[in-house]
């Protein structure tokens, strides 16, 4: 369901091998939401969500190191791009997940891929494109 596309591809191997990671990671998520005879799925939820958190946090991290690298123009835009969902994913109230576990993830997923696809559309492509 959620799967990494070429259009996503920015052309800089590590970034993109980073990014087809966080895809599979929101897929994951998607599964865990569609099975059905799981009835509690709490500790999978927040197993996910941690990686999901971690993993995002650290490839920010690279990717702005990389633009670093390479003196990019856009660097402050990227920073306060990440800034907000690094705020928004530090929002995340684990203890509510408990309560409302298929509706948490589905929002969760909502935001999480349409930030992502968004921002490495509009913002991540443009990385590879610096001559
Ligand atoms: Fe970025």
């Amino acid at each position: 369901m959620y799967e990494f596309k070429e259009d996503f591809l920015t052309g800089i191997d590590q970034i993109d091998a980073e990014h087809r990671r966080l895809f599979e990671i929101a897929d994951e998520l998607y599964n865990l939401k569609c099975e059905e005879f799981m009835p509690d799925k709490y500790d999978n939820i927040r197993h996910i969500l941690e990686e999901l958190r971690d993993y995002t946090l650290t490839h920010f991290e690279h990717e702005e190191a990389y633009m670093e690298s390479i003196d990019y123009e856009r660097l402050p835009e990227q920073r306060r791009q990440h800034e907000a969902l690094e705020e928004t994913i530090n929002d995340w109230d684990m203890d509510a997940i408990d309560e409302n576990q298929d509706e948490t993830i589905e929002e969760i997923l909502r935001l999480v891929t349409n930030w992502l696809v968004n921002h490495i559309l509009y913002e991540d492509k443009l990385i590879g494109r610096k001559d």
